[in-house]
C-alpha cells in the first residue's frame, strides 16, 4: 500500500532500543549525539524572537521566492564573508533539507541520481529516495586531512543530474580545497552537472585558513550554495532556509523561474519569519558567536582527552559541530555503541550511521554543555581504550 521511496525498515534499530530501554528506567545519559543548539545551554537574547510578533505578519500577501526585504537580508549576510549575492538570486525555504527536495525537483527526473559525498549526512539516503530519485556516493578519504577522490566521480552513472558538495562536511569537518573545488567545477561544466554546495556550518570554521565559502555565489557552472537560520545563528526551529544560486546568467535565471513555480507550489515559508529574518540575522550574531565559542572549547577538551588516551586518534576538525575519533577496532561499532551507553551511559554515533568505509570510528558533537562533554569524552576514550 505504501511507496516504494520509503525504506522497507522503519522499526527502532538496536541503539534506539538500548536508548529507550535506558530512558524508560529514567537513567540519565551524556549525549555526545546532541546537535539541537536550543538544547544545550546556550544563552539566547532573550528578546531575539521579538520581531516575530510584527502587526505586518497579519497580512497574507505570498511571494514564492520570498520577501523582498528577507532576500535583501540573506543576500546582505553573505556579506560577511565576502560574497556579493544579488537578492534576485536568493530563494528561500522552510529549510536546507526543504531546499533539497526542491532543487531535486528542478533538476531531476524519477530514477536520475545525484552524487552524494560519502562519509556525510546521513539524511541524503532519504532525501533523494523521497523525490524517487538515487544517491550515489563518492568517497572521501582520510590521510591526516580529509580529501575529495575527485577520480572515484568518474563512475557516475550517465543520468547524474547534480553533484552535491557539503562544505565543511558533516561529520568529517572538511572543508573542499580550492584544487578540489575547480577540478569538481570542471567536470560539473563537462557532463553538465548542477552543483549543489551545503554550506549550512560555513560559519563555524576551527582549523581552516581561508577556506572556498559561497561557491554558488562565485561559481562559473550553474551552482545552488544552501543554509538557513537552523546554523548560522542556532535557531533550528523557525523553520528559515536559503538557496543562492549562481552560474552562467542565462542557466541561473531559467533554475530561478523553475525554483519559482516549486516554491509557489507549497509556499512553505510563513511570514512571520520572513519579516523578522532582517533583525534575526543581525541579533543572532550573538548566539552564532556563542556556538562558535562552544565547538572550540569542546574541542580543545576532546583534543587533551585524545592526548591522554593516545590508542585513539582524534581526526583533523576544520569547521563545523562535530569531532570523528578513530577508535581501536575490539568489537563492531554498533556493539561498541551499545556497551558505552549501557556501562558508561554515553550516547555516541557510531561511523557507520554515516556511512564511513571502514570500522572503527565514534562521531561526537561538539554543542553539549563543556562540563557534559569533557568528563564524557574522558571516560568514552578511556573505555574504548581499554
Ligand atoms: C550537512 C547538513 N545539511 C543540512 C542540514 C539540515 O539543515 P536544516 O535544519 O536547515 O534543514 C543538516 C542538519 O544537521 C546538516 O548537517
Amino acid at each position: 500500500m505504501l511507496s516504494d521511496r520509503l525504506p522497507p525498515h522503519i522499526e527502532p534499530n538496536a541503539v534506539s532500543r538500548a536508548l529507550a530501554a535506558l530512558a524508560a528506567r529514567r537513567v540519565e545519559i551524556a549525549d555526545l549525539t546532541e546537535s539541537n543548539p536550543t538544547r544545550v545551554g546556550l544563552v539566547y537574547p532573550p528578546d531575539l524572537l521579538a520581531p516575530l510578533a510584527e502587526a505586518a505578519g497579519l497580512r497574507y500577501d505570498p511571494c514564492p521566492l520570498g520577501l523582498l526585504s528577507a532576500r535583501t537580508a540573506v543576500a546582505a549576510d553573505q556579506r560577511r564573508r565576502g560574497a556579493d549575492v544579488d537578492p534576485a538570486h536568493v530563494v528561500l525555504t522552510a529549510s536546507t533539507s526543504e531546499a533539497y527536495s526542491w532543487l531535486f525537483k528542478l533538476l531531476c527526473n524519477p530514477g536520475d541520481a545525484v552524487l552524494v559525498p560519502q562519509p556525510s549526512y546521513p539524511l541524503f539516503e532519504h532525501l533523494t529516495a523521497l523525490e524517487g530519485i538515487r544517491a550515489h556516493p563518492y568517497a572521501l578519504e582520510y590521510h591526516g586531512l580529509w580529501s575529495i577522490d575527485v577520480a572515484s566521480m568518474a563512475g557516475a552513472p550517465p543520468n547524474t543530474r547534480a553533484l552535491l558538495l557539503v562544505t565543511p562536511n558533516n561529520p568529517t569537518g572538511s572543508y573542499v580545497t580550492p584544487a578540489a573545488l575547480a577540478e569538481i567545477t570542471d567536470l560539473c561544466r563537462r557532463r553538465s552537472w548542477a552543483l549543489v554546495v551545503d554550506e549550512v556550518f560555513a560559519d563555524y570554521p576551527l582549523e581552516a585558513a581561508d577556506p572556498p565559502t559561497d561557491i554558488a555565489a562565485r561559481a562559473g557552472v550553474l551552482a545552488f550554495s544552501l543554509a538557513g537560520l537552523s546554523k548560522s545563528v542556532g535557531l533550528p526551529q523557525l523553520k528559515l532556509g536559503w538557496i543562492i544560486a549562481g552560474g552562467p546568467p542565462a542557466v541561473r535565471d531559467a533554475a530561478l523561474q523553475g525554483l519559482e513555480l516549486v516554491a509557489d507550489t507549497f509556499l512553505s515559508v510563513g511570514t512571520p519569519v520572513q519579516l523578522a529574518a532582517p533583525r534575526l540575522l543581525a541579533e543572532g550574531a550573538a548566539v552564532r558567536a556563542a556556538i562558535h565559542e562552544r565547538v572550540r572549547r569542546n574541542l580543545s577538551l576532546l583534543r587533551a582527552a585524545a592526548g591522554r588516551n593516545p590508542a585513539c586518534d582524534l581526526l583533523r576538525t576544520e569547521g563545523g559541530w562535530s569531532a570523528v575519533i578513530r577508535v581501536p577496532s575490539t568489537r563492531r561499532e554498533e556493539q561498541l555503541v551499545i556497551d558505552l551507553l549501557e556501562q558508561e551511559r554515553i550516547l555516541v554515533h557510531p561511523g557507520y550511521f554515516f556511512d564511513f568505509a571502514r570500522e572503527a570510528y565514534v562521531v561526537v558533537s561538539l554543542l553539549p554543555a563543556p562540563h557534559v562533554f569533557g568528563d564524557a569524552v574522558d571516560r568514552l576514550l578511556r573505555f574504548v581504550s581499554r
